[in-house]
């Protein structure tokens, strides 16, 4: 067999018949690398018999049979559980805890026979985490330290597990393909691989993948556009708390999220995750206001932060952590503009606190309430909800799931809430909680500071 050289770069999957220094597809530097590609003769227009087609409407409708995970939260961002045959690839920094909630995946799953391939660890290890995640009946966990995928493949189909789990996709390889382990190429067929033995036997596998420090799961697009659910697990090293959330999911909504407190013991389910993120919080001080997020369709109250101080020299520092940056310069102008606060000679650093993300304009008006908090030097009321998106024109727009923000904060003793004027009429008041509609940013602040 002929065999031709091809370089494909380890960034995006594109391929070239040159090495470059530089990826034409995606910019990368140095990421090409040789692949040796076989290529037999030029195949010959062949012409074959029709497919079989049947009409939509005589398809029958099964739901796939669902698996509790035995994870409440992992099973809620899996959209109600595992299905049977999916591939779900398990993505997140090294050492942020996917092996662990794995595994405990795995021994909650006590009455079905459960397979875990490790790439990484020893059994001893394992074995020796499992300890620590508590007294578990493993009785049909079975173990298997292997990365060559042909013994893999052929494990799988021998044990036909309910679950499997490949950890992690990096270690594994097939022995024919020339490239080295963790290489796309070989990342993308021992994908293809499992997602085979997965669709054929009816076996859920996941996938575990660290993702590369650009942020993007390694051996990367290719591998999303194959699974058919793509989880990330998230959070800071430096805290406690992870959040598990779906960027694909084709048997559910991608808009949910798992959190989780990383112990001593393992991984801990968080269901009130506002209590939790909410719990650090300094009373009485400037530049902090609370706000009321939704992720999926989960409300959630956070506390976020801002401190105003005057630069000291050159350029004015402006710094947003967990909440976005453009966004941040942009409330900064309406505040210059519409309340007159002369910002453009202060460094501002913003910060939601817990390492939690917000890309929500829901949340604006708490962050220019905590900014102006922190530029007058004047404590928020730490009892008062901010929920509303700020426009250009200082203007204060209604926001989607106002019903939802209200009830969690009243259910944790919240007794003010500030929203946009147009909102209040789609809400009914809980009983004990002001509610105080506001159709500007000037509106907002002249009530809350
Ligand atoms: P791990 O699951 O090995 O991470 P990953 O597979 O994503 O690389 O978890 C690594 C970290 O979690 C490690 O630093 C130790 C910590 N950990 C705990 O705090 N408690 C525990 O019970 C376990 C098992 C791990
Ligand atoms: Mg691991």
């Amino acid at each position: 067999m002929k065999t031709r050289a091809v370089y494909v770069c380890q960034n995006c999957g594109a391929q070239s018949p040159r090495w470059s220094g530089k990826c034409n597809e995606c910019g990368e530097w140095n990421t090409l690398v040789e692949e040796i590609h076989a290529t037999g003769k030029k195949a010959s227009p062949r012409s074959s018999a029709p497919a079989n087609i049947t009409k939509l409407n005589d398809v029958a409708v099964s739901e796939a049979p669902r698996t509790p995970s035995s994870i409440a939260e992992l099973d809620r961002v899996l959209g109600g559980g595992i299905t049977g045959g999916s591939v779900v690839l398990v993505g997140g920094d090294p050492g942020i805890g996917k092996s662990t909630l794995m595994m405990q995946m795995l021994l909650g799953m006590s009455a079905q026979k459960t397979l875990y391939i490790t790439g990484e660890e020893s059994l001893q290890q394992i074995r020796m985490r499992t300890e620590r995640l508590g007294k578990h009946s493993s009785e049909h966990v079975y173990l298997c330290a292997e990365t060559n995928m042909d013994v893999i493949v052929s494990t799988i189909e021998t044990l036909a597990p309910t679950v499997a789990v490949v950890d992690s996709i990096q270690t594994m390889a097939i022995p024919e393909i020339e490239s080295t382990a963790g290489s796309v190429a070989q990342v993308r067929e021992c994908t293809a691989l499992l997602m085979r033995v997965a669709k054929q036997k009816g076996i859920a596998i996941f996938i575990v993948g660290h993702i590369t420090k650009e942020g993007m799961i390694a051996g990367p697009k290719v591998l999303e556009h194959i699974v058919d659910t793509v989880l990330q697990f998230e959070g800071e090293r430096t805290h406690a708390y992870r959040i598990l959330r779906a960027l694909k999911n084709r048997f559910g909504s991608t808009n949910e999220i798992g959190v989780f407190e990383m112990r001593e013991s393992g991984l801990r389910e968080v269901p009130n995750p506002s209590e939790v993120f909410l719990s650090e919080r300094n009373y009485g001080a400037s530049g902090c206001a609370v706000v009321a997020t939704i992720e999926g369709t989960r409300p959630l109250l956070v506390e976020v932060q801002a401190l105003v101080t005057s630069t000291n020299f050159g350029m004015p520092q402006r710094t947003a952590n967990g909440f976005d940056y453009k966004r941040t310069q942009m409330l900064l102008a309406v505040l210059e503009k519409h309340i007159g606060a002369r910002l453009g000679s202060s460094d501002v650093f913003v910060n939601i606190a817990g390492g939690v993300q917000i890309d929500e304009p829901a949340v604006d008006l708490g962050v220019a309430a905590a900014i102006m908090s922190s530029f007058r030097d004047v404590p928020l009321d730490s009892q008062t909800l901010i929920i509303g998106e700020v426009g250009l024109s200082g203007e204060i727009r209604a926001v989607s799931y106002c019903e939802q923000r209200i009830a969690e904060a009243t259910k944790l003793g919240f007794k003010k809430i500030i929203l946009p004027k147009a909102s209040l009429k789609s809400v009914s008041v809980p009983p004990g909680v002001q509610l105080c509609g506001v159709e500007t940013v000037t509106k907002a602040m002249e009530e809350l500071l």
